[in-house]
């Protein structure tokens, strides 16, 4: 994962590296570091811990400098320190990188046979020492850098500066995104557009295999055969980047009250509520002979692909197979050309996810993205993009752009289902219709949280939790399941409901939540007997249900949360409110920090 970044122009190069790290610390946050080059000379500055750390530390030990890079860390190899910090350097060579170069182990052992001496425990610092032995055998950097490029295998965005050249960066990319900035008389470079966007308004990004040039002049970019290349330079789409939490006392909570309003945004970009239809029509995919449908992603994303998995086997009549990034594309599977491989990524940068992608595209596949970000490597390498318009997430744990990617989904199913005539014009009106009920029924779970912080009460002295679900309830209790882990460090697992007496139900005793999602819908009743298995052995049930289901299950619940009753499509996104607000809660009573938790990245940009 993490983020780089690099500056070189007339201006001191410091305020700006830290400002760009700080934008940058979504993909990694235990340790930074800047480097500067100054009077030939190489500086650094890093610290262990968050960019707070490294700002507090440059506002003591001020670096001066006009050209300079820097580097927010997700440790991979070598645990987080100071020592680890990037830059890395030796003296004559310094650089940050992101990515991972499978082949350290084998390069190391060889540049410490030819007598290189190593300080850190990363795979990085080997790109030090094999540019700087080619430096030492007389090439200029830039023929350095390229020779050294030959030898690595793996995935890397380099910013790479050497002592005597104050301000030239060489940066370079394979597998990982690096995008140019262009100002006047500074350059810039960074991981995305989102960490440039103070201080340039037009970028343009590296292609695979390029590498480029940085003087304040401007950059000189090359492909891989170093032919020197044009790439297209594009205006920065408006991030609406904010650094504050407003009157909240955290973003991931300010990012689940911002969900009425987002919901909006992105149904009025794909819905047409007084015509009552879908507008896709501009999609350039040919849906007409479909016999399934492929969908791939991670983490919260891939949930929302098992919900879609719901909608668009019941509306269109398609078979889905959902497939997690990081398993889809080792098993060599044959894929139909012509076929559709849907897409889901908030950030559009994770690794797995865009490999898949490349796989799927390799195999024929028309390629549907559904992302947050416009400029991402996923929406540029799509055939076509389904914006979710649920503005910039800066909490690690992802809840708006859950229930957007939603949004769009169903947009897609009910556009896919009346594509194939499986439904009628009516019943696409009727699910419409629905849908734009999800605003205020949203703005409904929200006016109750106070319910749900002291619900959070029994949840956050537990070690473990289960969530149980079933049909399109099913992947909301892994997503539960899922938040919870992730902020609150409490042990929980969500499972298809049915599934529960097949083992799991071993786990039930006094000390385990089971926190059932029960909406009344077709499959109520089946949910409300495994209710009673689990009531049965003493399980302490929390009940997620409209007031029907509370009604007839009142006498066996512990503790229950009312949600609105509404149309069943639109059910799994109205649960997820209370669902996201109940890990929250139970995360802030146990202290935790919630917007960053440990070991955890925004953007997960390794395999
Ligand atoms: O940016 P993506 O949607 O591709 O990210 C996928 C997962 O890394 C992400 O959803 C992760 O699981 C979140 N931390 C969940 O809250």
């Amino acid at each position: 994962m993490c983020g780089i970044i690099g500056v070189t122009g007339r201006e001191q190069a410091l305020p700006k590296l830290i400002e760009g790290l700080r934008r940058l610390e979504y993909r990694g946050y235990d340790s930074a570091g800047v480097a500067t080059v100054t009077n030939g000379q190489i500086n650094r500055l890093r610290a262990n811990g968050k960019i707070a750390n490294l700002a507090a530390l440059a506002d003591s030990e001020p670096l001066g400098g006009l050209a300079g890079i820097g580097h927010t860390r997700w440790a991979t190899h070598g645990r987080p320190s100071e020592k680890n910090a990037h830059p890395h350097s030796d003296g004559r060579v310094v650089l940050v990188h992101n990515g991972i170069i499978e082949n350290y182990i084998d390069l190391r052992a060889e540049l410490e046979a030819s007598g290189r001496l190593f300080s850190t425990e990363t795979d990085t610092e080997v790109i030090v020492h094999l540019i700087s032995t080619l430096i030492d055998a007389g090439k200029p950097p830039r023929e350095a850098v390229v020779l050294a490029l030959r030898k690595l295998q793996g995935a890397f965005a380099l910013a790479i500066m050497f002592a005597g050249c104050d301000n030239l960066i060489i940066g370079a990319r394979r597998g990982c995104p690096l995008a140019i900035g262009y100002g006047t008389k500074q350059m810039f470079l960074g991981s995305d557009a989102l960490a440039l966007a103070p201080f340039t308004e037009t970028v343009s990004y590296l292609e695979e295999d390029d590498w480029v040039e940085l003087t304040p002049e401007g950059a000189q970019i090359f492909n891989s055969e170093n032919v020197q290349v044009d790439r297209e330079v594009r205006p920065i789409a408006s991030s609406g980047y904010t650094s504050s939490k407003g009157e909240f006392a955290h973003f991931m909570l300010k990012e689940i009250y911002e969900q009425p309003s987002v919901i909006g945004d992105a149904l009025a970009s794909l819905l047409n509520p007084v015509q009552r239809t879908v507008e896709l029509s501009w999609m350039d995919l040919d849906l007409s002979r479909l016999s399934r449908v492929t969908v791939i992603a991670c983490g919260t994303s891939f949930y929302a692909g098992l919900i879609a998995k719901n909608w668009i086997e019941k509306y269109a009549k398609i078979p889905v197979e959902c497939d997690l990034g990081s398993e889809f594309r080792y098993r060599e599977i044959e894929m139909e050309p012509g076929g559709l491989t849907i897409v889901i990524s908030q950030s559009g940068e994770t690794a797995d996810t865009l490999a898949a992608l490349r796989y799927a595209k390799k195999q024929g596949q028309q390629i549907l993205a559904v992302v947050n970000v416009e400029e991402s490597s996923i929406a540029r390498e799509s055939d076509a993009v389904l914006l979710t318009h649920a503005g910039p997430e800066i909490g690690v744990a992802s809840t708006k752009a859950f229930t957007t990617q939603l949004i769009a989904l169903a947009c897609f199913a009910i556009f896919i289902a009346l594509e194939r005539k499986k439904i009628t014009v009516d019943q696409a009106s009727d699910l419409c219709d629905a849908l734009v009920q999800v605003p205020s029924a949203v703005n409904l779970v929200l006016g109750k949280s106070s319910s749900l912080s002291e619900i959070a009460k029994v949840v956050a002295p537990a070690n473990d939790v289960l969530y149980l679900g079933r049909g399109p309830s099913y992947p909301v209790a892994l997503e539960g399941a899922l938040k919870l882990k992730e902020i609150s460090y409490i042990h929980a697992e969500g499972y298809a409901a049915g599934e529960l007496k097949h083992g799991p139900i071993a786990l039930v005793d006094d000390e385990v939540p089971v926190i059932v999602i029960a909406p009344s819908d077709a499959l109520f009743e089946k949910t409300a007997s495994n209710i009673q298995e689990v009531a049965a052995r003493g399980g302490r049930i929390i009940l997620f249900a409209d007031r029907k289901g509370l009604e007839k299950l009142r006498d066996f619940v512990e503790v229950a949360f009312e949600v609105p009753e509404t149309d069943a499509m639109i059910t799994p996104i109205v649960y997820t409110i209370p669902v996201q607000l109940l890990a929250y809660y139970a995360a802030v009573q146990r202290n935790t920090d919630v917007d960053q938790p440990r070991n955890l990245a925004k953007s997960v940009t390794v395999e």
